[in-house]
């Protein structure tokens, strides 16, 4: 939630469109509008299409993909995140599901190698542009160009998944890392706080999901309704570069005082972030992706959870959290305080 929970301008957009009607089932001028909004805001994309949650733009993204190659199977870091079309819990265990293949994300030797052993069956490579669920992980833009062309050299698509990342710069995070995917995966941020999914991409493939001239189905009752496209026009307007900067200001400030208060309390804690996303760990993660249910300090990332809620803050329960530009100075420092707390009555009850 960007804007976070009940931004004023979404809801009174919102509100008037609603009485004009919430589906009608048809392209309509908000969706063009959005559209346009992010051919101009992401380098790569050049046409977008509409549905409605990230999980719809994976399928939709995986469908492109196989309407282009003609084959069925794809690739997936390990502990990576797409959606639940896949049950999620097979690759964040490492297992290959029925139709996909995982290799570690940020080793650009084995996923390049696992591109090339089933390089035949490919027919796209998913990444997300930061591992979400995967802890914040960060892959340089070295790995990405190489998976890019690793796929490229396989006849395979390359996909990128910035459900969560988009909102990292105005042109996605992407623009910051300088990458050029064939297609994207957007959701949440489009569609302020509307259910929302979008793919955008490369004009040959995205054409592909043309009712009349291609053969990859893409229809969706909800697709594209106005309330999410009314709602998504201004989240995204007004996420302005300005705003992005401030948000990934106070982050790096909860980030820096979190580092702070666990130098003043004793408690070893180790923190990652990426703009406004924010995680932290009580043990060393490394540069790696940590798996949720497999991480060394589950226990105590628990019971923090817990203290964290007594103490009036609910981020995520796998120690993660990201800040909006409806939080203020005077918010981030309460953020602050009430995360000192909760780690003061950590120490309290563990006696770490
Ligand atoms: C990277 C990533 N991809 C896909 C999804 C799925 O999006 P949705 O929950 O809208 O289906 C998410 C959701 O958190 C995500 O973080």
């Amino acid at each position: 939630m960007i804007h976070g929970y009940a931004y004023k301008p979404i809801v009174e957009a919102v509100s008037a469109q609603l009485a004009r009607g919430s589906v009608w089932s048809a392209n309509n001028r908000p969706q063009v509008e959005l559209a346009e909004q992010i051919v101009r805001r992401v380098p790569s994309i050049e046409k977008v299409l509409f549905n409605n949650s990230g999980t719809e733009a994976f399928n939709l993204a995986l469908n492109i993909c196989r309407g282009a190659t003609g084959r069925y199977k794809f690739l997936m870091a390990a502990g990576g995140y797409h959606g639940s079309m896949f049950d999620p819990s097979l690759g964040s265990k490492g297992l290959p599901g029925p139709s996909h293949y995982v290799a570690p994300y940020g080793d650009t030797e084995a996923f390049v190698a696992a591109i090339q052993q089933h390089g035949k069956e490919l027919a796209g490579v998913f990444v997300e542009g930061i591992m979400g669920s995967g802890g914040f992980a960060q892959a340089p833009k070295s790995f990405f160009d190489a998976v890019k062309q690793a796929a490229h050299d396989v006849g395979a698509i390359f996909v990128l998944d910035e459900v969560i990342s988009l909102r990292l710069s105005e042109g996605g995070h992407q623009a910051t890392l300088g990458i050029d995917p064939d297609l994207t995966m957007m959701g949440k941020i489009i569609g302020g706080g509307f259910p929302i999914g979008g793919v955008g991409g490369k004009a040959d493939l995205m054409d592909l999901t043309n009712p009349v001239s291609g053969h990859v189905l893409a229809s969706g009752t909800f697709s594209g309704n106005p309330l999410s496209m009314v709602a998504g026009n201004i989240s995204v307007a007004h996420l302005t570069q300005a705003k992005i900067d401030q948000i990934g200001a106070w982050a790096t400030s909860i980030e820096a005082a979190i580092k702070a208060k666990s130098a003043a309390i004793g408690l070893p804690i180790w923190t990652r972030r990426v703009g406004s996303l924010v995680s932290w760990y009580f043990y060393d993660p490394g540069p790696g992706v940590v798996l949720g249910g497999a991480r060394p300090d589950l226990a105590m990332v628990k019971l923090h959870h817990t203290a964290m809620l007594i103490n009036g803050l609910f981020p995520t329960p796998r120690a993660a959290l990201a800040t909006s530009t409806a939080m203020s100075d005077a918010v981030v420092d309460d953020i602050i305080a009430r995360f000192g707390a909760s780690l003061e009555a950590l120490l309290e009850d563990t006696g770490v």
